[in-house]
Parts: structure tokens; sequence; C-alpha cells
């Protein structure tokens, strides 16, 4: 099963970004965990801080991969362009975020990608990665 996830704005900075809120890991150790906790899976890792490169990525994948994990960061709030790529794709599309959206700032609580995803996984930390890969492995039974 080929699976790329997606990281948008900041999360390079996973590990030392607001620790508190995201964690102490980068998300290349996470990286390694999860390709070692499903080795069955073919993982493919794409991070950019610009909203076109993450939407070129989604129209590179989106007809090959078996599934996405996307967590666009802040553009989830903002970006219709990446919703309408999602809606553009094939490929099933997990939005994912570490923390709980819900439980921070008011303008944290809208996504426009939610709508246009299969599904939502948010406030595990890194481990709601973890979860989106179960989610597709789920999907494919
Ligand atoms: C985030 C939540 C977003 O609101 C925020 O802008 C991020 C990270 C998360 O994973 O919790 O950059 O997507």
């Amino acid at each position: 099963m080929k699976i790329q996830i997606i990281n948008g704005p900041n999360l390079n900075l996973l590990g030392k970004r607001e620790p508190s809120i995201y964690g102490s890991a980068t998300f290349e150790e996470h990286l390694s965990l999860l390709k070692s906790r499903y080795p069955n899976c073919e993982f493919s890792y794409f991070q950019s801080n610009c909203e076109g490169a993450l939407i070129d990525k989604l129209h590179e994948v989106g007809f090959d991969a078996d599934g996405i994990i996307l967590n666009a960061g802040a553009y989830t709030h903002t970006s219709i362009a990446i919703a309408d790529a999602i809606r553009a794709i094939n490929a099933p599309v997990i939005e994912v975020h570490l923390s709980n959206v819900h439980a921070r700032e008011e303008f944290r609580h809208h996504s426009f990608l939610s709508a246009v995803a299969k599904g939502v996984i948010l406030g595990f930390g890194l481990n709601s990665y973890n979860l989106a890969v179960e989610a597709l492995l789920f999907e494919r039974l």
C-alpha cells in the first residue's frame, strides 16, 4: 500500500516548535517508527511551507497513491485551493492534526478540508498519523 504523507507550513519545525502543544519528537523520528510499525506500507514523505507546492504534490501523487495523510497546518483553516485539489484527485485523503484544534483558538475550529477529506483524525499528537494509517488499512479491507 502506497501512502503519501504531506505536511504543511511550520511542521518542519516539529520537535522545536511549541513542544508543549506539538511534542518534542521530530517528524523524521516518527516516520522511522511508522515505517517499522507498518512494514507492508510504502511511505513517502513531503513537507512544504508553500500552499502551491502542497497542491502540486497532491496533483502529482493523487492518481497513484493508495492514500494520502495530510496535515495542512494553518492552511487547513484558510485554503479553498487545497480543498479543491483534494476534490480533484482520486486518492482518499485523511486530514490529520497533532493538536485538538477544537480545544484551541476559535480560528482553528473551521477546516476547509474536512468536508472533502475521507475522514479527520486530531488531537493524538504524532499518533494521529498512526491512526490515519490504520484508517487507510481499514478502508482497504
Ligand atoms: C496543526 C493545527 C493547526 O491549527 C496549526 O496551524 C498547525 C498544526 C496540528 O497539527 O495540530 O500548524 O495542523
